[in-house]
């Protein structure tokens, strides 16, 4: 009767855990599930629509694609995914949407835009759809910010991973959205520019634009004129050992970004900002004499010689050298503060390196300054005056049916100081805090210049005063995450006061990235770790 009696006990103290259990695992999801409208996506999407529940990522999920094609970036997104969540997510082709549990990515032309997708969260199951693989991509990026941010993190996590329920339709609103990187004045090496190149992606930048060359270092191998290495990219601004990219390394950089949907373009600055190849060559001097290597930060004071005709063979060279190993459309031709080159001369200059670029199969970038020349159909121009007296460059270009890439100094520049007592950067353009580099849009910046003028938007990094990797990130983050939004948000959905919350709220993921930020006080950075934490430790009760 007594063993009856507990067994009876037992059964019902067992029916009531049972029972509490689950309720209390409703209510753990329900907690820990998001109100996907209450997310905190950059850049911000087109639409978004919550339905209220949950897909839960757990061991048994599997990654399929539609197509062969795919199966690169459902690697990716595997990869992507393992570290943090320590589930080895299998990777298989299928045709159609599979029945539950998976994440499906797939290509429809449905899709308008090239570099849009719909990404569709139900408690059975995700579907990525995208015209292109880059929309896949994207898609991806956006489901990376769905999860809790220590997704980021190179370690397991004893999370729950719940992603909200919901559709996201989302296209970017240009389609340049670039960075540009000085590797000239300090010279960044090759994990430091694929570091950077992820972080640019996880914001959904398509562009990386390297300045291979300066007055004070030369970065890229030309196997035609090795001494531009070899002498030219010995040293640095303050006399550092300075450094270059091999061809064998430029290779795996492009193929890197490529992987990663952003295209590489090469700038060679000409003819001024050019010390470091006249130092390593004596007959691209006019006098014919070689000049000293420079470690300075003075510009304005070197220059090709433009009458000489072994100006252009080595300009022909170089450029060929470059084109090939360069599958982008575009060769930066570089154009700026050519103050020691007479403007005649400059035209001619111009005129004739559109020419080669031509030759190549490739399309010229240049600053604003080569508006002055005769533009070569579909060129850009790169806009950078720092204030509007400057601007009659960018109306030449646009009188000439150019494009034109959007950088003013005033609002893109990531090396200006964000306040008076930023130790890094520069001031000649003025102080850029968060909000005054999130706070412009593209169409409206330039009188009479439109959207229909605009290809994009890019965000440089000179650096004279960056000297690594922790200096480059204090600088680029958080602006060039605004810079990323007013490429792919329309600006009539963008406001800074509900901007910067959303920033706020990514502490988290820059932190798990380990990014050396700028705490800008005008951001309400909030961190939700706690809550990921407490949410695990029930997890596990
Ligand atoms: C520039 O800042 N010299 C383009």
């Amino acid at each position: 009767m007594k063993t009856l009696y507990n067994s009876i006990l037992i059964l019902l103290i067992s029916i009531i855990t049972t029972t509490s259990c689950k309720k209390e695992e409703k209510i753990k999801k329900i907690a820990i599930s998001k109100d996907l409208l209450k997310d905190n996506i950059i850049p911000k999407p087109a639409s978004l629509t919550a339905t209220g529940s949950s897909f839960e990522l757990n061991a048994k999920s599997e990654i399929h694609y539609q197509h062969s094609d795919l199966k690169p970036i459902a690697e990716y997104l595997s990869g992507l995914l393992q570290p943090a969540t320590g589930f080895k997510l299998p990777v298989k082709e299928m045709s159609s949407m599979p029945s539950t549990d998976h994440i499906f990515l797939s290509l429809t032309d449905s899709i308008p835009n090239n570099e849009g997708y719909q990404l569709s969260i139900k408690e059975n199951g995700i579907v990525i759809n995208a015209k292109k693989p880059a929309g896949l991509f994207y898609g991806i990026q956006t489901l990376r910010q769905l999860l809790p941010a220590s997704i980021e993190l190179n370690e397991k996590q004893d999370n729950t991973w719940l992603i909200a329920s919901g559709t996201i339709k989302d296209e970017p609103s240009y389609s340049y959205r670039g960075a540009m990187l000085d590797v000239a004045r300090h010279f960044i090496g090759l994990s430091d520019v694929k570091r950077y190149i992820d972080l640019l992606s996880f914001y959904k930048i398509n562009t990386l634009h390297l300045h291979l060359s300066d007055d004070q270092g030369w970065r890229i191998e030309i196997k035609s004129w090795p001494n531009l290495t070899t002498h030219g990219g010995s040293t640095e601004v303050g006399g550092g050992e300075g450094g270059f990219f091999t061809q064998v390394q430029y290779k795996e950089l492009v193929k890197y970004a490529q992987e990663r949907f952003i295209t590489i373009i090469p700038e060679i600055d000409m003819p001024g900002h050019t010390n470091a190849a006249l130092s390593s060559y004596s007959e691209l001097n006019c006098n014919g004499k070689a000049t000293k290597l420079y470690t300075g930060t003075r510009v304005g004071f070197s220059t090709f010689c433009t009458d000489k005709e072994i100006t252009y063979k080595f300009i022909d060279d170089v450029i060929r050298e470059l084109a090939e190993m360069t599958p982008g459309e575009y060769i930066h031709i570089g154009g700026d503060e050519s103050d020691a080159t007479p403007i005649k001369e400059y035209i001619i200059f111009i005129n004739k390196v559109q020419k080669i670029v031509a030759k190549h199969g490739k399309k010229v970038l240049g600053w604003d300054e080569i508006a002055h020349a005769t533009l070569a159909p579909n060129s850009i121009v790169q806009y950078w005056a720092r204030d509007s007296t400057e601007n009659k460059n960018a109306h030449m270009a646009v009188k000439q049916n150019a494009k034109i890439l959007m950088s003013p100094a005033t609002k893109a520049y990531l090396d200006m100081k964000y306040d008076k007592t930023t130790k890094l950067g520069l001031d000649w353009a003025g102080l850029t805090e968060v909000d005054v580099a999130y706070n412009w849009s593209l169409e409206n910046h330039i009188d009479g210049i439109k959207k229909e003028n605009i290809i994009g938007i890019e965000a440089p990094l000179w650096t004279e005063t960056v000297e690594n990797m922790k200096d480059l990130e204090y600088l680029v983050f958080p602006r060039v995450i605004g810079i990323a939004e007013i490429g792919w948000t329309p600006t009539s959905q963008r406001d800074w006061n509900e901007y910067k919350v959303r920033l706020g709220k990514h502490k988290d993921r820059l932190d798990a990235l380990d990014i050396n930020y700028y705490n800008s006080k005008l951001v309400p950075w909030k961190s939700i770790v706690s809550d990921t934490i407490v949410k695990s430790s029930k997890d596990s009760i």
